[in-house]
């Protein structure tokens, strides 16, 4: 039985997803932990509702600055080496990690970003893709690395960007996407379905790692 550790900021959906799925069945996971840096998260409360233990690394507890930085991630560290992880999944967790803490979890933590990347890396991903005009847009699943959204694509999914969408319009299409992919590339890791081959992630049974 492999063990989850999904990391969080604030609404939680896509957590709440990968919880779902996995209660769903036939996983060889359980989810071990939600963890926030907001106490205020409200995905907190459905991981509570759902059995699921959670804790708080608060970081504006650590002050600012980048000692403060590698202070909040070595407790962090900590918290989430507690519960044993075998896979650590940033499920909307708005934090910029340190070079250490990311290679602390080298092959063994997903993200998801709401943008085809490498294109927009960063905030404000939907808008900027409107402003540029593209025809296309989604969202990725990618092993973290030290540099902020990049490393090997385990999944994307794409949709349209329709004339007239504001930038919660375009959200709210990726996001049901994101959904149905994040779970889905969490299964694959958690079933030692995954090889990372430089930057490409092949999925051993071949299922489609696009999502539309
Ligand atoms: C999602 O769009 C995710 O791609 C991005 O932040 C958002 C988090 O939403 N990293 P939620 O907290 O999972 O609802």
């Amino acid at each position: 039985m492999k063990h989850i550790v999904i990391l969080i900021s604030g609404r939680g959906s896509n957590m709440e997803a990968i919880v779902q799925a996995c209660a769903a069945g036939g996983w060889p996971a359980r989810i071990a932990a939600v963890i926030s840096n907001r106490p205020d998260a409200a995905g907190l409360a459905f991981a509570q509702a759902h059995g699921v233990p959670t804790a708080v690394v608060d970081h504006k507890a650590f002050g600012k600055g980048d000692a403060a930085r590698v202070a909040f991630d070595a407790e962090l560290q900590r918290v989430i080496d507690g519960f044993s992880p075998d896979l650590v999944v940033l499920a909307g967790f708005m934090r910029i990690l340190t070079p250490g803490f990311t290679a602390h979890y080298a092959g063994r933590m997903l993200n998801i970003h709401p943008s085809l990347l490498p294109a927009f890396p960063g905030l404000h991903t939907h808008q900027r893709a409107i402003e540029a005009g593209c025809r296309v847009a989604g969202a990725t699943v990618h092993f973290v690395t030290a540099e902020l959204d990049h490393g090997p694509i385990v999944a994307q999914a794409v949709v349209p960007v329709l004339d007239g969408d504001d930038e919660a319009a375009l959200a709210a299409r990726v996001l049901r996407l994101e959904h149905r992919m994040y779970p889905s590339a969490v299964r694959w890791f958690v079933e030692g379905q995954l090889a990372v081959e430089g930057a490409r992630v092949r999925h051993a049974a071949g299922e489609p790692q696009m999502f539309s």
